[in-house]
């Protein structure tokens, strides 16, 4: 196949031809130091042997040692680790035609390169057991297939968000807190072509004069990508990991989120069709809780979803799903959120779901809540329901519908019926806050009610916040009507009755 062990059809693709793969030296330069393909043992040359080792890594390394040391896997690879990884992967790169190994389906092309890799251990000597030998073939697979180093933290399904600030530092945030791994790429050109490899698949590109660049992966994980010059210390990679098993409302409550008979209330209001946002800071939940939200909608109703990046995961079969276009490197070919939020209304559905609402499709979003698309739902960023309410005002203002703020209140008065809050505490829990009506207007004020807030006591010794869900002693909401209609005010009744005796 490709895989040219035979030294007299070596293939060597020019550099350009092989942008997806990261060649830590020009192939050439490293065919004039040693005769092709991987031929001489590393122990035949101890001293003048793997000049391509050293040559990608950030600090000065070693050649390569013979045997890896025990400890790589369990507390980070060693430098060693690291080192014997170089060489081979360059050894790897000289043999393999990179253009072919791009044709292949991502198994064949694995089996290719462990075959491959596993003979430059044998023919350089280098002395691993089973159990190093499959851990650098995982690692050489990731970087030559994959995202390299991010691969292990890909596949954790645990983690919430991977945040790389240059090479060297890579966060991750699990269970609400941020923490730092012992992950690291072998240089900020590595890191680079990752990057690369990422937006390049959303047909985008991020260099030095498009330094900015949003991307998803094939999985739907969100990706931010900024670059120097404008990030300081190395390109600055921000991944929100999909997650595929969403959490339901089960969960939240399991969680503590919210109080079992707050998720029914919630539940109530999905199914009676009220209007609702979902208010709450980043990485608060929201996105979380619409999704839940969503569960309570009946299978035969068609509902369109407008998103910045498709992440809701809607159940029901009747869902036409839509996402917004940046720019593309001219600077054209835009679709914004209110482009597709004002197209939808065209494309007769009974409920619009939108992702994140931050300007002036607030406005068509209430129009459609007004007419005749109830149980829309959105969320946005602030953090309360009255600030949630103000900011609808003013991204309807800012987008320069020359109306009076009182016209525009009696509009949000009109089309919202329920703001639910969601908030990431300090301790990396999240809480729904608040279960929170729009009532109407008095005067030139939005009048609101909370049916369930979130109390905050203190803090424990272990530095958990401690409070409690109390509700707020409504036993009839405006919403109660609606309720009624859908047949659901028994199941109202009962949960409100139900967190007054909690
Ligand atoms: N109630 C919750 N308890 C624990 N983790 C949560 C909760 N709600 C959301 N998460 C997690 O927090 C992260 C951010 O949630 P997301 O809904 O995307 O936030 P937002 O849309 O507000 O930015 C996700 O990984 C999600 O699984
Ligand atoms: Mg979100």
């Amino acid at each position: 196949m490709f895989g040219k062990r035979d030294a007299t059809t070596i293939q060597r693709p020019a550099p350009a031809a092989a942008p997806p793969v990261q060649t830590p030296a020009p192939a050439a330069e490293q065919s004039a130091a040693r005769p092709p393909a991987p031929a001489k043992p590393a122990a035949s040359q101890p001293k003048s042997a793997p000049p391509a080792a050293q040559k990608p890594a950030q600090k000065p390394q070693k050649p390569a040692e013979r045997s890896l040391p025990k400890a790589a896997r369990t507390s980070g690879p060693s430098e060693q680790y690291y080192a014997i990884k170089t060489t081979i992967f360059n050894a790897l790169i000289d043999t393999i035609d990179l253009g072919a190994l791009a044709q292949l389906d991502a198994e064949t092309a694995a089996e290719e390169i462990r075959d491959i890799v596993t003979e430059i251990i044998s023919i350089k000597n280098v002395a691993m057991s089973i159990a190093e030998q499959e851990q650098l073939l995982q690692d050489i697979c990731n970087d030559v297939l994959g995202y390299g180093p991010l691969e292990p933290l890909l596949a954790r399904d645990d983690i919430a968000d991977i945040m790389v600030n240059g090479a060297g530092d890579v966060f991750i945030e699990v269970n609400g807190k941020v923490e730092r791994t012992n992950i690291r790429f072998r240089d900020n050109g590595q890191l680079m072509n990752i990057c690369q490899r990422i937006v390049s698949q959303v047909g985008r590109r991020v260099d030095e004069a498009s330094p900015i660049c949003d991307a998803r992966l094939a999985d739907g994980s969100r990706v931010n990508v900024i670059a120097p010059p404008l990030a300081l210390d190395g390109p600055t990679l921000t991944i929100r990991k999909f997650k595929r098993d969403k959490l339901t409302l089960n969960n939240l409550v399991e969680f503590n989120s919210i109080t079992p008979a707050g998720a029914r209330v919630l539940g109530v209001i999905g199914r009676s069709r009220c209007n609702v946002l979902i208010s709450g800071g980043t990485g608060s939940g929201k996105t979380t809780l619409l999704n839940c939200m969503t569960a309570y909608i009946e299978e035969d109703e068609r509902i369109v979803t407008c998103e910045d990046a498709a992440e809701l995961q809607l159940q029901q079969p009747h869902v036409v799903r839509l996402e917004t276009r940046p720019p593309n490197l001219e600077g054209s070919g835009q679709v914004t959120m209110r482009d597709l939020v004002k197209n939808c209304l065209r494309m007769r559905p009974e409920r619009i779901i939108v992702g994140e609402v931050r300007g002036p499709e607030a406005f068509d979003l209430l129009q459609a809540m007004n007419t005749g698309h109830d149980g829309s739902m959105g969320t946005l960023h602030a953090n309360s329901p009255r600030e949630a309410l103000s900011r609808i005002e003013s991204m309807i203002t800012m987008g320069g519908y020359n109306l009076p703020s009182k016209t525009i209140r009696e509009m949000i008065s009109g089309s919202i019926d329920v703001v639910v809050q969601a908030a990431r505490m300090r301790d990396g829990t999240r809480k729904i806050t608040h279960i929170t009506e729009v009532m109407g207007m008095e005067g030139d004020v939005i009048v609101t009610q909370d049916l369930f807030v979130y109390e905050i006591d203190g803090e424990d010794a272990d530095g958990k916040i401690t409070g409690k869900h109390v509700s707020t002693g409504i036993a009839r909401p405006k919403f109660w009507d609606r309720a009624r209609y859908y047949g659901l005010e028994r199941e109202l009744a009962a949960a409100l009755d139900e967190s007054e005796a909690g």
